[in-house]
C-alpha cells in the first residue's frame, strides 16, 4: 500500500515555533526530504532511524531540480513510506507545496499540508516590528525579490509602490539595489525605512535598519547571509523605538517540547 506525503512547514527556524502536528509527524517520519533552508536545530528533532534526504533550496543551491524532488516524493510513497517533506517557513508561501501537491495527486499519492509560521511573521515578531500598524499600515505585501531583474517576469512596480502597505520582499537580497531604485522611481521616498533581516528567529538571526536610497551601499558595506528578508515601509522606522533584543541560543530549549511529544 502507498504511504503518504506531509507537506510541512518547519517555520522560521526556532524550533519552538514548529505546530505541534509538525513535530508530531516529524518524530514519527520514516523519511524527511528537506530544503536546506531548515534550520539545523529542527533537523535535530528527526528521529535518528528516520532516512534524511537533503534537497537543496537555499540561495545558491538547487542541488535537486524541482522534477526530479517531485519524483522522489512519489517513489518513497509509492515503497509504502510515511513522508515528511519538511519546508522553510510556511509549504505554500514561495515554497512550491502546491507543485509537489499536483504531482503526487497526479500520481494518486495522498498527501497533506501542514503550516508553517511564514519568515515574514517569524521576523517581525522577533524583532518587534510590526507588519500592520494603526497610522502606518493598513496592509503587508509578501512579494519575491527573485525575479526583480527578469524582463519577463516583471512586477508592477507602481501598484508595489503603496505608502500605506508594507512590503515584505524575500528572496531579495542579490537584487535589492534594483528593487530599490524601482521604488524610489515609483514614487515611494528616498529615506522609507527598510529592515533586513536575516536568519530570523534563531541564534543566527541578524538586522539591519537601513532606507530606500541607502539599502544597496548598506548591504556591499555588511554582507547578511542568507535567508534574508526585507521589510520596507514606514512600519521599519519602529525599528529604532520597539526593536526587541536578538533571539539568544537556549541550550535545549526545544528538548522541553520533545518531552511532551
Ligand atoms: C524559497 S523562500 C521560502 C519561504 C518560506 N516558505 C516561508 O514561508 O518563509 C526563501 C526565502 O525566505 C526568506 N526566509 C526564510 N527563512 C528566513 C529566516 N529565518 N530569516 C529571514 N528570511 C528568511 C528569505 O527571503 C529566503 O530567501
Amino acid at each position: 500500500m502507498a504511504g503518504k506525503v506531509y507537506l510541512i512547514g518547519a517555520g522560521p527556524g526556532d524550533p519552538d515555533l514548529l505546530t505541534l502536528k509538525a513535530l508530531r509527524l516529524l518524530q514519527s517520519a520514516e523519511v524527511v526530504v528537506h530544503d536546506r533552508l531548515v534550520s539545523p536545530e529542527i533537523m535535530a528533532l528527526t528521529p535518528a532511524g528516520a532516512l534524511c534526504v537533503p534537497v537543496g533550496k537555499a540561495a545558491g543551491f538547487h542541488s535537486v531540480p524541482q522534477d526530479r524532488i517531485n519524483e522522489l516524493l512519489v517513489e518513497m510513497a509509492r515503497d509504502g513510506h510515511r513522508v515528511v517533506r519538511l519546508k522553510g517557513g510556511d509549504p505554500l508561501i514561495f515554497g512550491r507545496g502546491s507543485e509537489e501537491a499536483e504531482a503526487l495527486a497526479a500520481a494518486g499519492i495522498p498527501y497533506a499540508y501542514v503550516p508553517g509560521i511564514t519568515a515574514a511573521q517569524g521576523a517581525a515578531c522577533s524583532t518587534g516590528v510590526p507588519l500592520t500598524h494603526r497610522g502606518l499600515a493598513t496592509g503587508v505585501r509578501y512579494v519575491t525579490g527573485h525575479r526583480a531583474q527578469d524582463a519577463a517576469l516583471e512586477l508592477d512596480w507602481q501598484s508595489l509602490a503603496d505608502p500605506d502597505t508594507t512590503l515584505v520582499v524575500y528572496m531579495g537580497a542579490a537584487n535589492m539595489v534594483e528593487i530599490a531604485a524601482r521604488l524610489i522611481a515609483a514614487g515611494m521616498p528616498l529615506d522609507l525605512p527598510v529592515l533586513a533581516v536575516a536568519h530570523a528567529t534563531t541564534p543566527r538571526e541578524r538586522r539591519m535598519l537601513s532606507d530606500l536610497a541607502r539599502i544597496g551601499a548598506d548591504l556591499a558595506r555588511q554582507p547578511m547571509e542568507a535567508p534574508v528578508l526585507f521589510v520596507i515601509g514606514r512600519v521599519a522606522g519602529l525599528y529604532e523605538t520597539a526593536a526587541l533584543p536578538l533571539p539568544q541560543r537556549q541550550r535545549g530549549a526545544h528538548l522541553r517540547v520533545v518531552g511532551h511529544g
